[in-house]
């Protein structure tokens, strides 16, 4: 593809996954439960009754699935540590065998030549902490970045790049406001504390990697999508708007030290838990911001709807499996937003892709088009955003592996690699193929064969 050619000569390009989407053994060698064990449990939570306990069994196949990311020639690969695994009980006792795993995975990234780059909250929030109040309280914040140190100390010989939190909207929007997601509250309070905690936590963490890892570049990730307005009426304009501080000035402007959006604090009309000196923990330096990004959000007014009030209309593009709107043109929009209105100095695509209901073909192989045309055309805007000054660092597909897709279960797969669940089998599919020519005919591919 031609049109790559302004990305940079060293962009990383990698693949992403998250603990209990791939790693099942959720008992094993000391794993306690976390909220998504128990949101899994949950009568009606999850289709089909899904849940976690075995998924893509990472946990024993990790040497057969750097493997396969050896193949399709990944330069780094993005994973979340489970915090469960490490500290049992969220805080205090740290569990030796849980990090182990984690220790011995970085060794085989590393000798595979693949550089390890873990997320350190991807929503498995031990339940224990949850019983004593989960993020709308502030010792969960505390806790989260003892944690983040015990990890850092462990790894950091080995790891340079450190997501904090991913995706803070889902765990306090989704998971405290609309309840499709662990815990599964619907509590306004409760989903502006958790966010300001989600917040103070990573600013926390941020101070305790760089503490124990001097040259640590600590990063976060956010989901964001460029909202528009359905039409040109005045409503759907401040609809949009409130959508936009609902879904991204939330979540950039307090770690870009410019507070919380004052029309959005009048909107919930929730006090923040705030303490003397919080606002500036939150803004801590970014050594490189992390951007999900799945679609664009068209809305009208929804004045009697749920926060914020405005509500997404059908637009007009292609759709994936997740009835999500294909729109590679707002993933340059967001890449110029975070580079022209933020200032950001370093941006990772950390996650982007897209599920179809791929099947296994009687010869064996996963024909999918749409996910390489999906793949294609945002990796066009990202070339795009590049080539007009955005410093973007790499990109990582969502996902490595079709793997538990939270509320939705296992029938929205995301992976350049399908998984057969029930015998485990991988098989890399076109898209995943696809990826693999990319990668070799970049800039850096081509370094790597010389
Ligand atoms: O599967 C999720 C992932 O855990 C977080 N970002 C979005 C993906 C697709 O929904």
């Amino acid at each position: 593809m031609n049109d790559l050619n302004a990305l940079p000569a060293d962009f990383t390009w990698g693949v992403a996954t998250s603990a209990y989407q791939i790693e099942g053994a959720v008992s094993e060698d000391g794993r306690s439960p976390s909220i998504w064990d128990t949101f899994s449990r949950t009568a009606g939570a999850i289709d089909n009754g899904d849940h976690g306990d075995i998924a893509c069994d990472h946990y024993h196949r990790w040497r057969e699935d750097i493997a396969l990311m050896k193949k399709l020639g990944v330069d780094a690969y993005r994973f979340s540590i489970a915090w469960p695994r490490v500290v049992p009980g969220g805080s205090g006792q740290v569990n030796e065998a849980g990090l182990g795993f984690y220790d011995r995975l970085v060794d085989g990234l590393l000798e595979a030549g693949i550089t390890p780059f873990p997320t350190l909250y991807h929503w498995d929030l031990p339940q224990a902490l949850q019983d004593r109040g989960g993020w709308p309280v502030r010792e969960t914040a505390e806790h989260f970045a003892a944690y983040a140190a015990v990890v850092a100390d462990r790894l950091g010989d080995r790891v340079r790049d450190w997501a904090t939190l991913n995706e803070p909207l889902c765990s306090a929007w989704i998971g405290h406001l609309e309840g499709r997601m662990a815990p599964g509250l619907t509590d306004l309070t409760a989903a502006v504390n958790a966010s300001y905690h989600l917040h103070l936590g990573y600013g926390l963490a941020t101070q305790a990697i760089r503490a124990a890892v001097p040259g640590a570049r600590v990063g976060i990730v956010n989901n964001l999508s460029p909202c528009e307005p359905a039409t040109d009426s005045d409503a759907d304009r401040a609809a949009a708007v409130r959508a936009d501080g609902h879904t991204n000035r939330w979540w950039l402007d307090p770690i870009h030290g410019r507070g919380y959006p004052q029309d959005m604090l009048d909107l919930y009309g929730v006090a923040l838990p705030e303490r003397p000196g919080d606002l500036e923990t939150i803004a801590a330096p970014l050594d490189w911001l992390g951007l999900n990004y799945y679609f664009r959000n068209v809305v009208a007014d929804d004045p009697t709807g749920p926060l914020p009030h405005a509500k997404q209309v059908e637009a007009p593009g292609r759709r994936t499996a997740m009835d999500w709107e294909v729109c590679a043109d707002g993933l340059e929009q967001l890449l110029m937003r975070l580079t022209d209105d933020y200032g950001a100095r370093s941006i990772y695509v950390t996650e982007n892709g897209s599920a179809y209901p791929d099947v296994v073909k009687p010869d064996g192989t996963v024909d999918d088009p749409e996910r390489a045309r999906y793949l294609e055309e945002h990796l066009a805007a990202c070339a795009r955003a590049a080539g007009k000054g955005a410093p973007l660092a790499g990109y990582f597909a969502w996902s490595l592996l079709d793997n538990f897709e939270w509320a939705y279960g296992y029938d929205k797969r995301f992976g350049l690699i399908h998984v057969d669940y029930e015998t485990q089998r991988r098989t890399i599919k076109g898209s995943g193929h696809r990826y693999a020519d990319i990668i070799r005919s970049s800039a850096r591919g081509a370094r790597k064969a010389a």
